[in-house]
């Protein structure tokens, strides 16, 4: 039934979404040099599941202890790009401007057929990533949980209240908040399946957040 000229908005409405969550993605400039780097370390390094998550996927030993970027210089070069190009594109440095330092925390993860990551968050840091060291094309996908909890509560916005599925490719850097919770599906059906991937947590300095009060 056509609407009559009273039921009619005469002005068009305007819908703001509010609250993004940042989520980075983008290819390294040279993955085959830093492919060449990481498998010329790979023979020295050990992986285990860890006690406490069970037979989820493995990891190298000391995982949560050491900068696995202290090894592998380019792709130290690579990230750090990347992250400065993260700050412009939230708004907290130039272009132009000095880099930021950081600490960081890198690790390797290592999925097997049948191998799986359970939803999680990082701790204790400003930002958070990995790279899809060696992959293959057709396999690598990872899942966000959206963050907002309460939306969970409300059906009527069911279709936004859903995963984030990102297909990782062999290549890809990504970068989001510690807080995003994310996983990987079980890696199933394939044979010789095997996956590396190097994550990474970042602590900027204090100059950078000094005179940031936690609004109320
Ligand atoms: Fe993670």
């Amino acid at each position: 039934m056509e609407q009559s000229p009273k039921n009619k908005l005469k002005m068009a409405p305007s819908m703001e979404w509010l609250f993004p969550t940042p989520f980075y993605w983008n290819k390294i400039n040279d993955q085959r040099a830093v492919l060449k780097e990481f498998e010329e370390l790979l023979p020295s390094l050990n992986f285990d599941y860890l006690e406490k998550w069970g037979k989820t996927h493995k990891l190298n030993e000391n995982a949560f202890s050491t900068n696995l970027l202290d090894d592998m210089p380019l792709l130290a070069d690579e990230v750090d790009m990347n992250v400065q190009q993260y700050l412009v594109e939230i708004g907290k440095r130039d272009e132009n401007s000095e880099p930021w330092g950081y600490e960081v925390e890198s690790w390797v993860t290592k999925i097997d057929e049948g191998d799986y990551v359970h939803f999680h968050t990082h701790g204790n840091c400003d930002l958070s990533g990995v790279y899809y060291v060696r992959a293959r094309a057709d396999e690598c996908e990872i899942s966000f949980q959206q963050p907002n909890s309460v939306m969970n509560q409300d059906w009527l916005l069911d279709r936004y209240n859903v995963s984030w599925m990102h297909r990782a490719t062999m290549g890809k850097i990504l970068l989001f908040p510690p807080w995003l919770s994310h996983g990987t599906p079980r890696a199933e059906g394939k044979d010789d399946f095997v996956r590396y991937s190097i994550s990474f947590n970042f602590r900027f300095g204090a100059k950078y957040h000094r005179g940031w009060e936690q609004p109320v």
